[in-house]
């Protein structure tokens, strides 16, 4: 696949790259309306990491819950940073989604009354996350895949989005490749949507699946488009000790203790009223403090222990079943009968490409582009700000990808043109892969990727200084020049894995580029992000979004977008 000869042109209405929850609830939409629509997918949608969300997906529909107060702990959680707006379309647009949801046939776990049931998440001033046991976003991710695929959607599964069709502020599709034989192709559109998840594969300790690499987030910037608020990575605080691999937060929501190695449930210096049950950030950083300060568990002393054996064994046996088989699977440690070893793991990105409340992408904090939309996590529309409350993810991704769809919809019907692509558009996507597959240089893709992996949990990770993030910067420009050396030595066209890790890689590089860049600038700690040499939040300087744009010599610069405050004043955030 060396000249754009070979390229083949698709035409649709509407392409839609990635297929976990907000890609098939916007396809879905796009497909019941008629429109033609293409979903790509670098994995069979039924793989796409919104299956890995296990503990559930908020709504209001306690008895004593209101939409507003969904707000409020939302927008508390994400330390003021989050836009208000966005935060009220998607919290009082909640229990509706939970509806439609179950009418697309997903199987929630029941109450004795045979409601949804819920239960209790940190942060959160009611329960309110609907669950289906622990595997919440499976049981979520097979309905909406079974009615979008009822609908008629057309999925390329197995196919690499490489590249964005980006001209004159207009978007009008994608290049890619199939991953199975190489084939190039364009998949020319009129409007076209990423919706491709989070990119926690950056961390060594991370809970996300192996595709989580963010490719979508350097695609756009690669055009000079901004990402918004990357300095802001969620660390969930209950990790498998060693693999990061996730124990939901569910089992706190039931009941779980945190205890360090001296047997003290130290939640109770952090935070007194919440204590487990505090926002994600407040509880990582107290796990990571108790080791520093000596008092972690497990072989390296890096962990602590999660103690279940005080519920009843059914809450375990029914409620948490995949947890138990995950902690006796990895670990050997079954959560019945002694405590497990947890440690706080990159779980999330609250930042991404920007989008308003419409989905559609900005091209600055105040200008657009055409034919552009995004949802779920690789997108901002911002309802985290700088920490998202725990099953307000798996809500967003399939809330804001319906809303995407619908929105995509709306603008097809108003008549949205189609600007032809031509096989010259695939020639930035060919040129990649043949400088990849030609390299003969002498760096290998699986060390860069370590070093890269390592420096971003040592010194980008739950805490940061100056210091470590000016080290973090440096060690990713050297990669990055190293990265222009590396080789693979893989050169077929047949399921290419080393080719596409080698993409992989230089999307990693290049947008965590952008969370060091961001975390330096951010001279505070709010939410996810904490600078120890900057330990309070500073509203007169930074309550504010960063959009952060990078040039061809991956050169970044800044500037500062508002932030849309509404009835919720900024205040201190206790827990
Ligand atoms: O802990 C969990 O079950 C994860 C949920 C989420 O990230 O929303």
């Amino acid at each position: 696949m060396n000249t754009n000869s070979d390229v083949k042109i698709y035409e649709y209405d509407a392409v839609i790259v990635g297929a976990g929850l907000a890609g098939l609830a916007a396809a879905k939409e796009l497909t019941a309306a008629g429109k033609k629509t293409a979903v790509i997918t670098k994995l069979h949608p039924l793989r796409s990491h919104s299956g890995a969300a296990q503990g559930g997906i908020n709504a209001a529909l306690g008895k004593d819950d209101s939409t507003e107060l969904h707000e409020f702990d939302t927008v508390k959680g994400s330390d003021y940073l989050a836009d208000q707006d966005a935060v009220e379309l998607m919290c009082t647009k909640a229990p509706e989604t939970i509806r439609w949801a179950e009418h697309m046939g997903t199987v929630f776990s029941r109450d004795e009354e045979g409601d949804i049931a819920i239960r209790p998440f940190g942060g959160q001033s009611k329960p309110r996350a609907c669950y289906a046991k622990d595997r919440t976003g499976l049981a979520l991710l097979q309905a909406i895949y079974e009615q979008a695929f009822r609908e008629g959607i057309e999925v390329f599964d197995e196919w690499y989005c490489a590249d964005l069709l980006y001209e004159d502020g207009k978007v009008s599709g994608v290049s890619a490749f199939n991953i199975r034989n190489s084939e190039p192709a364009i998949f020319n559109a009129k409007v076209t949507m990423f919706a491709t998840g989070g990119h926690a594969r950056a961390y060594r300790f991370n809970s996300n699946a192996h595709a989580n690499t963010g490719d979508s987030l350097s695609i756009v910037a690669r055009h000079g488009l901004p990402l918004e608020d990357m300095e802001f990575v969620q660390f969930h605080p209950s990790g498998l000790g060693g693999s990061g691999v996730l124990i939901s937060e569910a089992a706190r929501g039931e009941g779980g203790r945190l205890y360090n190695s001296e047997g003290e449930r130290f939640m109770s210096k952090y935070a007194p009223n919440a204590m487990e049950l505090a926002s994600r950030d407040v509880v990582s950083r107290a796990i990571m403090e108790e080791v520093r300060q000596g008092r972690g568990v497990g072989k390296d002393g890096q962990s602590v222990n999660i103690d279940l054996t005080h519920l009843d064994p059914e809450i375990i046996l029914t409620r948490l079943p995949e947890l138990r088989e995950l902690a006796i699977a990895f670990q050997g440690q079954d959560m019945l009968k002694e405590p497990i070893h947890i440690s706080a793991t990159a779980h999330y990105s609250m930042g991404g490409i920007p989008v308003n409340i419409d989905c559609q992408v900005r091209k600055s904090p105040t200008e657009f582009v055409e034919g552009f939309y995004a949802a779920g996590e690789c997108s901002c529309v911002s309802v985290h700000g700088a920490n998202r409350l725990g099953a307000n993810s798996v809500l967003e991704a399939l809330l804001f990808g319906r809303h995407a769809g619908e929105n995509m919809v709306k603008a097809l019907d108003e008549g949205v043109e189609l600007r032809k692509a031509n096989k010259a558009d695939a020639q930035r996507m060919l040129d990649e892969l043949k400088r990849i597959k030609t390299s003969n240089g002498t760096e290998r893709v699986a060390d860069l990727r370590t070093e890269l992996q390592n420096g971003m949990t040592a010194d980008a990770g739950v805490f940061r200084t100056k210091e470590s993030l000016e080290r973090q910067l440096k060690l990713i420009d050297r990669l990055l020049k190293r990265f222009n050396n590396i080789r693979i030595d893989d050169k077929s066209h047949t399921f290419n894995t080393e080719l596409q890790e080698a993409l992989e890689l230089g999307h990693m590089l290049e947008f965590s580029k952008f969370i060091v860049v961001g975390a330096l600038n951010r001279e505070e700690s709010r939410g996810g992000h904490y600078r120890e040499d900057f330990p309070t939040r500073d509203d007169e300087r930074f309550l504010k979004h960063t959009y952060a744009y990078m040039d061809e010599d991956f050169n970044i610069t800044t500037e500062w977008g508002d932030v849309v405050l509404g009835k919720f004043e900024p205040k201190e955030r206790t827990y």
